[in-house]
């Protein structure tokens, strides 16, 4: 599956901007961690897994990561992207582990990225650029900061990669940095 048609393929099932910015950013953190982790020549494949992973998310709210998997497999999309995509449902609607270590950076990213986004919006800065990993932590200990990214997700995944939670931050601040103001 090239880019240019996972990207035609989530714009048939997602029109709000929200949600395909967020496919895209979580795009192109997998494609930084890709790099970083020594998988660089699957670097567009981890790229796809980020842009479509949340593919039944605006239609099918009630059943993420379980309508997605049957909607891929009707558009014959690889089976490691289906399961890594489904993996970061899990504990959550499906009971698919993240096994791969780019299952494990999608599940600690997704809500992540969304956290940090949070936070540099509060920012006069605006900017990521010269965020720093206190502030994130800051605002991931206040529970009422950006409610609907789940805590839980983020140290989860933290723990499968073998992180600390300062490192998974840090890492997805740099990462963000290569593509954000
Ligand atoms: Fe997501």
């Amino acid at each position: 599956m090239t880019r240019e048609e996972a990207w035609n393929l989530l714009t048939e099932y997602i029109q709000e901007d929200f949600h395909l910015q967020h496919g895209q950013i979580v795009e192109n953190t997998m494609m930084y961690f890709a790099d970083k982790l020594g998988y660089g020549d699957e670097k567009e494949f981890w790229g796809i897994v980020g842009l479509l992973h949340d593919l039944d998310f605006e239609q099918f709210p009630d059943q993420h990561c379980i309508k997605s998997q049957e909607i891929m497999k009707e558009h014959g999309i690889d089976e490691r992207i289906i399961h890594a995509a489904a993996s970061h449902g899990y504990g959550i609607t499906v009971d698919i582990k993240p096994e791969h270590e780019m299952e494990k950076v999608l599940y600690a990213v997704d809500e992540l990225t969304g956290l940090i986004g949070a936070v540099v919006l509060m920012r006069p800065s605006k900017s990521v650029q010269d965020l720093e990993v206190k502030s994130v932590k800051k605002k991931f200990k206040s529970k009422g900061f950006a409610a609907g990214c789940d805590r839980e997700i983020i140290q989860r995944g933290a723990d499968m990669l073998g992180w600390t939670l300062e490192e998974l931050i840090q890492q997805t601040i740099d990462a963000l940095k290569t593509f954000q103001d």
